[in-house]
């Protein structure tokens, strides 16, 4: 049987503690329940889902170099490294496949107004903000779905 694509789901700091940080805004779900529903989607689509999380920005620099060897597209939710991380987006300009930045919360509606810049959107293909866990799902899906197009074509 041939190889299936895989498209590679990462994130950032914190995330790994959804469900009992700040509920009010990042909602009562958690990080496992996310995990879930994008391997549905995977399933759904016939891709497979390598879904990481790290705290350590060097840990996901090196989760996006693997993705830039393998991955037949890029989700990811920098977190607050969306913010200030050069060596995130470094290492994502060098990947070559289909890239989403997800955010659960719509960046532009926070109160704190570092949140409203994001380093890593003028190097991604689009960015996901504020539809919650339906960002990942609806990324996914657009990466999937886009996997045998002919760029010729377009
Ligand atoms: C976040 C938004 C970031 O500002 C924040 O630091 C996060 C989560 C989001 O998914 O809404 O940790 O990326």
């Amino acid at each position: 049987m041939p190889e299936r694509p895989t498209i590679f789901v990462l994130n950032g700091p914190n995330l790994d503690q959804l469900g009992t940080r700040e509920p009010e805004i990042y909602g009562h779900r958690t990080l496992e329940e996310l995990e879930q529903l994008c391997r549905a989607e995977g399933e759904t689509l016939a891709v497979d889902i390598a879904f990481r999380q790290d705290n350590a920005e060097h840990r996901i620099v090196n989760d996006i170099h693997q993705a830039a060897r393998s991955a037949a597209g890029l989700v990811i939710n920098p977190a607050a490294f969306t913010h200030y991380s050069y060596s995130i987006v470094d290492a994502l300009r060098a990947c070559k496949c289909p890239i989403v930045e997800v955010h659960l919360t719509n960046l532009q509606a926070r109160s704190e107004g570092w949140r409203s810049v994001s380093l890593v959107s003028p190097i991604v293909n689009g960015v996901i903000s504020g539809l919650g866990f339906e960002g990942y799902v609806a990324a996914i899906r657009w990466i999937a779905n886009g996997l045998g197009r002919d760029p010729a074509r377009e």
